[in-house]
C-alpha cells in the first residue's frame, strides 16, 4: 500500500489556538482523509512546541514551573483538535523524552563530526520568532521584540550547505510549494547564509533541552522542534518504523515559518544524512480587517466559538472554500454566514430535504424504480462521472478550494433539474407521469449521494449524517460507489444545515 506521511508546525503551546492554526490543522486532516479514502496507508502528525523564551516568560508570569505551564496548556490544542474532528495518528510534544532523546543524540553526532563550534556572537534576535534575524529582515519590519544580543553560543556549520540547498530546490519542483515560496527562498539564498546559533545560555533561558556536551546551555527552540518530524516516526530508535514513514510527504506550513523549514530544516538534515522531505507546502495567512490574525495583535478569532455555534463541518467547510491555498484570505463573520447559507442551507441542505421527504411522501420512502433516461438524466450522470476523476485530480493537485466549486455546481445542477422536471408535480397527475418523477427522483437521489461523498474529508459529520439518513455505510473508496438500489428504505434529511437568519 502507498505510504503517506504529513505533517503540520508543531504549534507554540502558549497560543491560543486560532482560525490560523485551525486551518493549517483542518487542511492535514482534510489530505488526510482523502488519501485514506482512496487507498493510502496515511500517518498524519501534530502536536506542540513547548520549549523557549516565550513559554519560560509565560510560566514565570503565572507563578509556575513551565512543566506544569505546558502541560495545563497542550489541552487547549488537544482539545480544540478534538472538537475539530481532527484525526491525527500521533500527537507530539517536545517536552516528551521521545523527542528529547533524540535531539541530544542528534547533537551528540553533529558535535562529534565537526558539524558544531563554540564562537562569541552578536546579533539581533526576534523574541516573538524565537531566531536570530539578519538586518534585513528586521528592516522588513515583519518582526517584533527585537533586541540586540552578544554572547558565546554553539554555531551548526549551516553556511555550508548553501550549494546544496539552491541545487535540491531547483532540482526538485515539487519540493517548495507553491513555486513563487521557493522563489522567495532561492531569493534568500542569493545572499551569504550564516551558520546557525543553535544553543542559549542557561542564565538566559533554562526551559530547554541540555546541550549534552555542555551543560550551561540548552538546545535553541527551532533546532529542537524541527527534528520532531523524524523523532515522532521513529529515527534513532525504531528503525523500522522510520522507514516506513520517512520521507514525510507533506509538510504543511504557513508561510511565516517558510524559512527555518527550507532552509534551517533541510542543512540539518543533509549534515545528518537523513533523506529530505518530498515537499514542503507553504500555505498564506488568514488576515482580519487585512492583517495577519495572530496572538500579539490581538485579533484573532476562536475557532470554537464558531463551532459551537454553527458546528464543526460548517467551520471546515468555510476554511477550505475560501482560501486558495497558496494565498492570503481574509475572515470574516460576515463572509462566513453568507457562504454557509448559499452553499451549505440552500443548494445541499435545502436539495436533501426535498428529494427525500418527495420520496418519502410519495414512494413510502423506498427509492423509485427508474424508467428510461432523457437527455437531461445523462447530462447530469455525466456529469458526475466525469467530477469524481475531476475533483480527485484536483485535491491531489491541492486544488481543494476548485475541487469544491465543482462539487457544488454538482449541487446547482441537480437542483435546476428539479426545478426543470417539478417532480412534485408529476406525482400527483397520471401513472405514466409518476413513473417520470420516480426516475427523476431515482437519479437525483443517487447523484446527490454521490457528489455528496466527495465531501466527506471536508465534512465527515455531515456527510456520515447524510450516508446514515440513506441507510449506506461509508464506501472504502469515496470516488467509486454504486447507485443505491431501488426499493432501499430511505429517512428524511432535514435541517441538516439549518439557515442562519442575519436578522
Ligand atoms: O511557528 N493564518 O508556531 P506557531 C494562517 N512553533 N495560518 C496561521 C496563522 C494565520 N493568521 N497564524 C498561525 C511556530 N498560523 C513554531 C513552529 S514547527 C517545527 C515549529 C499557522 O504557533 C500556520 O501554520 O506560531 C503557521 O505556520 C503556524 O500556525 C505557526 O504556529
Ligand atoms: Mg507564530
Amino acid at each position: 500500500m502507498s505510504k503517506f506521511y504529513l505533517t503540520t508546525p508543531l504549534y507554540y503551546v502558549n497560543d491560543e489556538p486560532h482560525i490560523g492554526h485551525a486551518y493549517t490543522t483542518i487542511l492535514a486532516d482534510v489530505l488526510a482523509r482523502y488519501h485514506r479514502s482512496s487507498g493510502y496507508d496515511v500517518h498524519f502528525l501534530t502536536g506542540t512546541d513547548e520549549h523557549g523564551q516565550k513559554v519560560q516568560q509565560a510560566a514565570e508570569k503565572r507563578n509556575v514551573l513551565p512543566a506544569d505551564h505546558v502541560d495545563e496548556y497542550v489541552k487547549r490544542f488537544q482539545k480544540t483538535w478534538n472538537k475539530l474532528n481532527i484525526s491525527n495518528d500521533d500527537f507530539i510534544r517536545t517536552s516528551e523524552n521521545r523527542h528529547k532523546n533524540i535531539v541530544k543524540d542528534v547533537l551528540n553526532t553533529l558535535y562529534k563530526n565537526g558539524e558544531i563550534y563554540l564562537a562569541e556572537y552578536e546579533g539581533l534576535y526576534s523574541v516573538s520568532e524565537e531566531r536570530f534575524i539578519t538586518e534585513k529582515e528586521a528592516s522588513d519590519g515583519n518582526f517584533k521584540q527585537i533586541k540586540k544580543i552578544k554572547e558565546k553560543n554553539y554555531f551548526f556549520k549551516m553556511s555550508k550547505y548553501q550549494n546544496q540547498l539552491i541545487k535540491h530546490i531547483k532540482n526538485n519542483p515539487e519540493f517548495i510549494l507553491p513555486k513563487k515560496r521557493a522563489n522567495e527562498v532561492l531569493g534568500f539564498l542569493k545572499n551569504p547564509l550564516a551558520d546557525l546559533c543553535i544553543s542559549r545560555p542557561k542564565s538566559r533561558l533554562s526551559w530547554g533541552i541540555e546541550i549534552p556536551f555542555d551543560t550551561e546551555y540548552v538546545t535553541y527552540v527551532w533546532f529542537d522542534a524541527l527534528l520532531n518530524y523524524i523523532s515522532a516516526v521513529g529515527y534513532g530508535a525504531d528503525q523500522n518504523k522510520f522507514e516506513t514513514w520517512w520521507p514525510a510527504n507533506f509538510h504543511l506550513i504557513g508561510k511565516d515559518i517558510l524559512i527555518t523549514h527550507s532552509i534551517y530544516w533541510i542543512a540539518m538534515l543533509m549534515a545528518i544524512d537523513v533523506k529530505l522531505p518530498k515537499t514542503i507546502l507553504a500555505h498564506g495567512w488568514w488576515l482580519t480587517e487585512n492583517e495577519k490574525m495572530s496572538k500579539s495583535v490581538g485579533n484573532v478569532i476562536r475557532p470554537l466559538d464558531l463551532v459551537d455555534k454553527h458546528g464543526v463541518d460548517s467551520l471546515r467547510y468555510y476554511l477550505m472554500r475560501d482560501m486558495v491555498l497558496g494565498q492570503d484570505a481574509s475572515y470574516s463573520y460576515d463572509s462566513f454566514i453568507k457562504r454557509y447559507n448559499s452553499d451549505l442551507a440552500n443548494d445541499l441542505g435545502n436539495l436533501l430535504n426535498r428529494v427525500t421527504i418527495l420520496i418519502n411522501k410519495n414512494f413510502n420512502a423506498l427509492v423509485p424504480e427508474y424508467g428510461e433516461f432523457s437527455n437531461q438524466e445523462n447530462d447530469i450522470l455525466e456529469f458526475i462521472d466525469s467530477s469524481s476523476k475531476t475533483v480527485c485530480k484536483l485535491i491531489h493537485n491541492l486544488k481543494i478550494h476548485e475541487a469544491i466549486e465543482i462539487i457544488m455546481k454538482g449541487y446547482r445542477l441537480l437542483n435546476k433539474y428539479l426545478e426543470l422536471k417539478e417532480p412534485w408535480k408529476l406525482v400527483r397527475k397520471n401513472k405514466e407521469s409518476k413513473s417520470s418523477a420516480a426516475t427523476c427522483l431515482y437519479v437525483a437521489l443517487n447523484v446527490f449521494y454521490k457528489n455528496s461523498l466527495f465531501l466527506y474529508p471536508i465534512m465527515p459529520d455531515k456527510i456520515n449524517k447524510i450516508t446514515e439518513v440513506l441507510r449506506q455505510n461509508l464506501p472504502v473508496d469515496i470516488f467509486n460507489v454504486n447507485f443505491i438500489k431501488p426499493g432501499t428504505k430511505i429517512g428524511i434529511g432535514n435541517s441538516l444545515f439549518p439557515r442562519i437568519d442575519t436578522k
